[in-house]
């Protein structure tokens, strides 16, 4: 058998699924990661956790053999952006997200240096409207903003941005095929909505040239999550 056909046998995760652990300790991560077993091999840890004991839990999933995207949205002066990236590369992390600001993406891209951190943009964030731009004093409306900071995401240097599965496509094409397109606001067909009003299943956010797909409460609140994942990788297959 080929090594790589071996590799998938021992391990059904499908490397493009992203599963965040969007829970507020780290004693239910690791619940929620021994449950999820070998069905998924990279997680996203948020905020919630930063603030508790994030990085730790983070470093024992890299020895545990898994990937890990930090999703900790960096924006502060160029000097702290590039010493925290730096500070972050040495622990063996995947993604690590940053603001799409020209000066943020370029500090955290230097901070990075030659480790194998991948930095993300996060272009603009989903929550904001046009209305809420132009009180902030934008000229543009989020879709052009979104593609001006693809643009400037690319020119600083970053591996990737995260886009909605609307904005896959256009990331893709000015971004080339090894640019990192993370996708949230995946749900298959056969699970609730939550929160997420304009979601794509995960085959449509990969077919729109997603390169991973975050996908969690369909399987972190699924009542079997090892077979909610199974499933969703099986999805992915079909793309
Ligand atoms: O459970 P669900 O699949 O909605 O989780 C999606 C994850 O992606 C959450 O961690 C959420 O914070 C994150 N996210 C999102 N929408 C964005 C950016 C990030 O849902 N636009």
């Amino acid at each position: 058998m080929a090594a790589a056909a071996l590799a998938r046998e021992s391990n059904p995760a499908d490397p493009r699924l992203i599963v965040p652990l969007d829970v507020p300790t780290a004693e239910e991560a690791r619940a929620l990661v021994a449950r999820i077993g070998e069905a998924v091999s990279f997680y996203k840890v948020g905020l919630e956790l930063f603030a508790t004991d994030g990085m730790a839990l983070a470093r024992e999933l890299k020895r545990g053999g898994k990937q890990v995207f930090l999703d900790w949205k960096l924006h502060d002066i160029p000097t702290t952006v590039q010493r925290a990236a730096a500070a972050l590369s040495g622990s063996g992390c995947d993604f690590l997200t940053v603001h799409g600001e020209p000066q943020v993406m370029a500090a955290a891209v230097k901070g990075r240096g030659a480790s194998g951190l991948k930095i993300l943009a996060v272009t603009v964030l989903t929550s904001l409207t046009d209305q809420d731009l132009t009180e902030m004093g934008y000229a543009e409306g989020a879709r052009a903003l979104v593609e001006r900071r693809i643009r400037q995401a690319i020119a600083a240097g970053c591996d990737g941005v995260v886009a909605s599965p609307h904005e896959a496509a256009l990331a893709r094409t000015l971004g080339g095929p090894e640019f990192l397109v993370v996708t949230p606001g995946v749900r298959p067909d056969w699970s609730a909505r939550n929160d997420q009003a304009r979601a794509s299943t995960p085959a449509e956010a990969l077919n729109a040239g997603a390169s991973h797909i975050v996908c969690g409460r369909p399987i972190t609140a699924a009542e079997d999550p090892h077979a909610a994942a199974l499933r969703v990788a099986a999805e992915m297959a079909q793309a």
